[in-house]
Protein backbone atom coordinates (compact mmCIF):
# COMPACT_ATOMS: atom_id res chain seq x y z
CA UNK A 1 0.00 0.00 0.00
CA UNK A 2 1.94 3.33 -1.19
CA UNK A 3 -0.65 6.01 -0.49
CA UNK A 4 -1.44 4.35 3.35
CA UNK A 5 -1.47 6.62 6.96
CA UNK A 6 1.37 6.03 8.80
CA UNK A 7 -0.39 6.46 12.22
CA UNK A 8 1.39 9.06 14.27
CA UNK A 9 2.20 7.34 17.55
CA UNK A 10 1.78 3.07 17.30
CA UNK A 11 1.99 1.55 20.95
CA UNK A 12 2.93 -2.16 21.32
CA UNK A 13 2.30 -4.80 23.76
CA UNK A 14 5.61 -7.15 23.10
CA UNK A 15 3.87 -10.08 24.40
CA UNK A 16 4.96 -14.25 23.97
CA UNK A 17 8.67 -14.45 24.34
CA UNK A 18 8.41 -16.83 27.00
CA UNK A 19 5.95 -18.60 24.83
CA UNK A 20 8.20 -18.59 21.79
CA UNK A 21 11.06 -19.86 24.00
CA UNK A 22 9.14 -22.63 25.43
CA UNK A 23 8.27 -23.89 22.09
CA UNK A 24 11.60 -24.50 20.99
CA UNK A 25 13.09 -25.87 23.91
CA UNK A 26 14.58 -22.81 24.99
CA UNK A 27 15.32 -20.97 28.48
CA UNK A 28 12.38 -18.00 28.69
CA UNK A 29 15.32 -15.80 28.96
CA UNK A 30 16.95 -16.28 25.10
CA UNK A 31 13.26 -15.48 24.14
CA UNK A 32 13.70 -12.22 26.13
CA UNK A 33 16.74 -11.97 24.32
CA UNK A 34 15.33 -12.69 20.81
CA UNK A 35 12.38 -10.53 21.31
CA UNK A 36 15.03 -7.87 21.87
CA UNK A 37 16.48 -8.16 18.59
CA UNK A 38 12.89 -8.01 16.98
CA UNK A 39 12.55 -5.03 18.65
CA UNK A 40 15.22 -3.36 17.59
CA UNK A 41 14.19 -3.89 13.86
CA UNK A 42 10.94 -2.60 14.46
CA UNK A 43 12.41 0.70 15.95
CA UNK A 44 14.50 1.62 12.93
CA UNK A 45 11.74 0.75 10.74
CA UNK A 46 9.47 2.57 11.96
CA UNK A 47 11.26 5.94 12.09
CA UNK A 48 12.34 4.82 8.91
CA UNK A 49 9.06 5.23 7.66
CA UNK A 50 7.53 8.06 9.85
CA UNK A 51 6.12 6.79 12.82
CA UNK A 52 6.52 9.98 15.16
CA UNK A 53 5.89 8.15 18.31
CA UNK A 54 6.47 4.19 19.50
CA UNK A 55 5.64 3.29 22.70
CA UNK A 56 6.45 -0.58 23.39
CA UNK A 57 5.54 -2.37 26.65
CA UNK A 58 8.87 -3.66 27.94
CA UNK A 59 8.58 -4.36 31.63
CA UNK A 60 5.00 -3.74 33.98
CA UNK A 61 4.48 -2.97 37.55
CA UNK A 62 3.12 -6.71 37.46
CA UNK A 63 5.72 -8.68 36.04
CA UNK A 64 8.44 -7.68 39.29
CA UNK A 65 6.00 -11.20 40.63
CA UNK A 66 8.12 -13.22 37.98
CA UNK A 67 10.69 -15.59 39.19
CA UNK A 68 13.82 -13.85 40.01
CA UNK A 69 16.38 -15.31 37.82
CA UNK A 70 13.47 -14.44 34.92
CA UNK A 71 13.42 -10.85 36.74
CA UNK A 72 17.50 -10.52 36.81
CA UNK A 73 17.63 -12.02 33.44
CA UNK A 74 15.30 -8.93 32.05
CA UNK A 75 17.44 -6.34 33.68
CA UNK A 76 20.74 -7.47 32.33
CA UNK A 77 19.02 -7.23 29.27
CA UNK A 78 17.86 -3.63 29.38
CA UNK A 79 21.16 -2.58 30.76
CA UNK A 80 23.01 -4.24 27.70
CA UNK A 81 20.23 -2.54 25.50
CA UNK A 82 21.29 0.39 26.92
CA UNK A 83 25.02 -0.16 26.66
CA UNK A 84 24.41 -0.71 23.15
CA UNK A 85 22.58 2.32 22.44
CA UNK A 86 24.97 4.58 24.22
CA UNK A 87 27.31 3.44 22.13
CA UNK A 88 26.15 4.33 18.80
CA UNK A 89 24.21 7.16 20.03
CA UNK A 90 25.82 9.61 17.06
CA UNK A 91 24.83 7.88 14.80
CA UNK A 92 20.94 6.74 15.96
CA UNK A 93 18.09 9.48 15.15
CA UNK A 94 15.65 8.98 17.46
CA UNK A 95 14.91 10.20 21.12
CA UNK A 96 14.63 7.49 23.81
CA UNK A 97 12.10 8.19 26.56
CA UNK A 98 11.08 5.75 29.24
CA UNK A 99 7.26 5.92 30.91
CA UNK A 100 6.90 4.31 33.97
CA UNK A 101 8.29 4.31 37.86
CA UNK A 102 11.85 5.28 36.99
CA UNK A 103 12.08 6.71 40.82
CA UNK A 104 11.03 3.61 42.54
CA UNK A 105 13.79 1.83 44.79
CA UNK A 106 13.26 -1.11 43.06
CA UNK A 107 15.23 -0.31 40.04
CA UNK A 108 18.75 -1.39 40.52
CA UNK A 109 20.76 1.95 40.68
CA UNK A 110 23.07 1.46 37.49
CA UNK A 111 20.50 0.84 34.96
CA UNK A 112 18.58 4.05 36.51
CA UNK A 113 22.14 6.09 35.75
CA UNK A 114 22.16 4.43 32.01
CA UNK A 115 18.87 5.50 31.26
CA UNK A 116 19.03 9.29 32.79
CA UNK A 117 22.04 9.11 30.59
CA UNK A 118 20.13 7.93 27.17
CA UNK A 119 17.76 10.11 27.64
CA UNK A 120 20.23 13.03 27.57
CA UNK A 121 21.83 12.43 25.00
CA UNK A 122 19.07 11.47 22.79
CA UNK A 123 16.62 14.51 23.66
CA UNK A 124 17.39 16.91 20.92
CA UNK A 125 17.30 13.96 18.32
CA UNK A 126 15.20 14.71 15.19
CA UNK A 127 13.71 11.57 14.53
CA UNK A 128 11.36 9.55 16.12
CA UNK A 129 10.61 9.51 20.13
CA UNK A 130 11.01 6.19 20.97
CA UNK A 131 9.22 5.40 24.37
CA UNK A 132 9.63 2.61 26.60
CA UNK A 133 7.40 1.54 28.83
CA UNK A 134 9.38 0.30 31.90
CA UNK A 135 8.25 -0.73 35.32
CA UNK A 136 4.64 0.96 33.74
CA UNK A 137 1.69 0.18 35.26
CA UNK A 138 -1.34 2.35 33.73
CA UNK A 139 -3.20 2.39 37.18
CA UNK A 140 0.53 3.31 38.86
CA UNK A 141 0.56 6.05 36.14
CA UNK A 142 -2.90 7.39 36.80
CA UNK A 143 -2.08 7.33 40.80
CA UNK A 144 1.17 9.18 40.49
CA UNK A 145 -0.43 11.76 38.39
CA UNK A 146 -3.21 12.29 40.96
CA UNK A 147 -0.46 12.80 44.11
CA UNK A 148 1.31 15.47 41.72
CA UNK A 149 -2.15 17.37 40.71
CA UNK A 150 -3.28 17.23 44.37
CA UNK A 151 -0.03 18.88 45.99
CA UNK A 152 -0.33 21.65 43.39
CA UNK A 153 -4.17 22.64 44.02
CA UNK A 154 -2.31 22.07 47.72
CA UNK A 155 -0.09 24.92 46.88
CA UNK A 156 -2.46 27.37 44.97
CA UNK A 157 -0.17 26.49 41.57
CA UNK A 158 -3.92 24.74 40.19
CA UNK A 159 -6.85 25.78 40.53
CA UNK A 160 -10.17 22.97 40.93
CA UNK A 161 -12.18 24.26 38.44
CA UNK A 162 -9.43 24.08 35.94
CA UNK A 163 -8.74 20.61 35.69
CA UNK A 164 -9.87 19.22 32.80
CA UNK A 165 -8.85 16.46 30.86
CA UNK A 166 -5.80 18.27 29.26
CA UNK A 167 -4.42 19.70 32.28
CA UNK A 168 -4.91 16.21 33.75
CA UNK A 169 -3.22 14.51 30.78
CA UNK A 170 -0.09 16.82 32.07
CA UNK A 171 0.19 15.16 34.94
CA UNK A 172 1.32 11.47 33.35
CA UNK A 173 3.70 10.11 32.01
CA UNK A 174 2.91 10.87 28.48
CA UNK A 175 2.75 14.60 28.55
CA UNK A 176 3.11 15.95 25.46
CA UNK A 177 2.55 12.65 23.88
CA UNK A 178 0.00 12.67 21.60
CA UNK A 179 -2.19 9.20 22.35
CA UNK A 180 -1.89 6.47 20.24
CA UNK A 181 -3.55 6.01 17.00
CA UNK A 182 -3.16 1.83 17.18
CA UNK A 183 -2.12 -0.36 19.46
CA UNK A 184 -0.71 -4.29 18.42
CA UNK A 185 -0.42 -6.98 21.01
CA UNK A 186 1.56 -10.22 20.19
CA UNK A 187 1.22 -13.69 21.38
CA UNK A 188 -2.80 -13.79 20.77
CA UNK A 189 -3.75 -12.31 23.90
CA UNK A 190 -6.84 -10.08 23.52
CA UNK A 191 -6.21 -7.77 26.53
CA UNK A 192 -4.19 -4.64 27.13
CA UNK A 193 -2.89 -5.78 31.14
CA UNK A 194 -2.21 -2.25 32.64
CA UNK A 195 -0.92 -0.57 29.44
CA UNK A 196 -2.03 2.99 29.09
CA UNK A 197 -5.34 2.65 30.32
CA UNK A 198 -6.14 6.46 30.00
CA UNK A 199 -4.42 6.70 26.48
CA UNK A 200 -5.40 4.27 24.88
CA UNK A 201 -9.88 5.39 24.95
CA UNK A 202 -9.77 5.64 21.37
CA UNK A 203 -6.92 3.86 19.95
CA UNK A 204 -7.63 1.44 16.96
CA UNK A 205 -6.71 -2.31 18.63
CA UNK A 206 -4.50 -5.05 16.51
CA UNK A 207 -4.27 -8.39 18.21
CA UNK A 208 -1.74 -10.93 16.13
CA UNK A 209 -1.00 -14.73 17.07
CA UNK A 210 2.39 -13.62 16.24
CA UNK A 211 4.96 -14.42 19.34
CA UNK A 212 7.51 -10.75 19.56
CA UNK A 213 10.44 -12.87 18.89
CA UNK A 214 8.69 -13.83 15.18
CA UNK A 215 7.28 -10.37 14.85
CA UNK A 216 9.41 -8.85 11.50
CA UNK A 217 8.35 -5.29 10.17
CA UNK A 218 6.78 -7.58 7.52
CA UNK A 219 3.86 -7.88 10.40
CA UNK A 220 4.43 -4.20 11.05
CA UNK A 221 3.30 -3.23 8.16
CA UNK A 222 0.30 -5.49 8.50
CA UNK A 223 -0.99 -3.75 11.30
CA UNK A 224 -0.62 -0.77 9.35
CA UNK A 225 -2.41 -1.66 6.30
CA UNK A 226 -5.21 -3.29 8.82
CA UNK A 227 -5.53 0.58 10.41
CA UNK A 228 -5.92 2.09 7.44
CA UNK A 229 -9.20 -0.02 6.59
CA UNK A 230 -10.72 1.35 9.97
CA UNK A 231 -12.73 4.44 10.10
CA UNK A 232 -12.65 6.08 13.66
CA UNK A 233 -15.61 8.02 14.81
CA UNK A 234 -14.49 9.17 18.03
CA UNK A 235 -18.38 9.02 18.94
CA UNK A 236 -19.32 11.20 16.28
CA UNK A 237 -22.12 9.52 13.61
CA UNK A 238 -19.79 9.32 10.70
C1 LIG B 1 6.68 -10.50 27.08
O1 LIG B 1 6.75 -11.88 26.93
C2 LIG B 1 7.87 -9.92 27.79
C3 LIG B 1 7.61 -9.45 29.15
C4 LIG B 1 6.46 -9.47 29.75
C5 LIG B 1 8.75 -8.93 29.87
P1 LIG B 1 6.30 -12.88 28.08
O2 LIG B 1 7.48 -13.17 28.95
O3 LIG B 1 5.12 -12.36 28.79
O4 LIG B 1 5.93 -14.17 27.25
P2 LIG B 1 4.73 -15.16 27.53
O5 LIG B 1 3.47 -14.35 27.54
O6 LIG B 1 5.00 -15.82 28.85
O7 LIG B 1 4.78 -16.10 26.38
C1 LIG C 1 2.29 -7.44 29.45
O1 LIG C 1 2.51 -8.77 29.23
C2 LIG C 1 3.58 -6.77 29.85
C3 LIG C 1 4.61 -6.70 28.83
C4 LIG C 1 4.52 -7.13 27.60
C5 LIG C 1 5.84 -6.07 29.25
P1 LIG C 1 2.27 -9.87 30.36
O2 LIG C 1 2.68 -11.15 29.75
O3 LIG C 1 2.93 -9.47 31.61
O4 LIG C 1 0.69 -9.78 30.56
P2 LIG C 1 -0.33 -10.85 31.15
O5 LIG C 1 0.18 -11.26 32.49
O6 LIG C 1 -0.37 -12.00 30.20
O7 LIG C 1 -1.63 -10.13 31.20
MG1 LIG D 1 3.12 -12.58 28.47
Amino acid sequence: MSDRTIPEHIAIIMDGNGRWAKEKGLPRNEGHRRGTKALEKIISHADKIGVKHLTVYAFSTENWRRPQDEVDGLMKLFGQYIDKELKKVDKDSHRFHIIGDLESDVIPEELKAKIYLLQEKTKDKPGMCFHMAFNYGGRDEILRGCKKLIQDVQNGIVVLDEIDETLFSGYLDTKNIPDPDLMIRTSGEERTSNFLPWQLTYSEFYFTPCMWPDFTTKEFDKAIDAYNHRQRRFGKSE
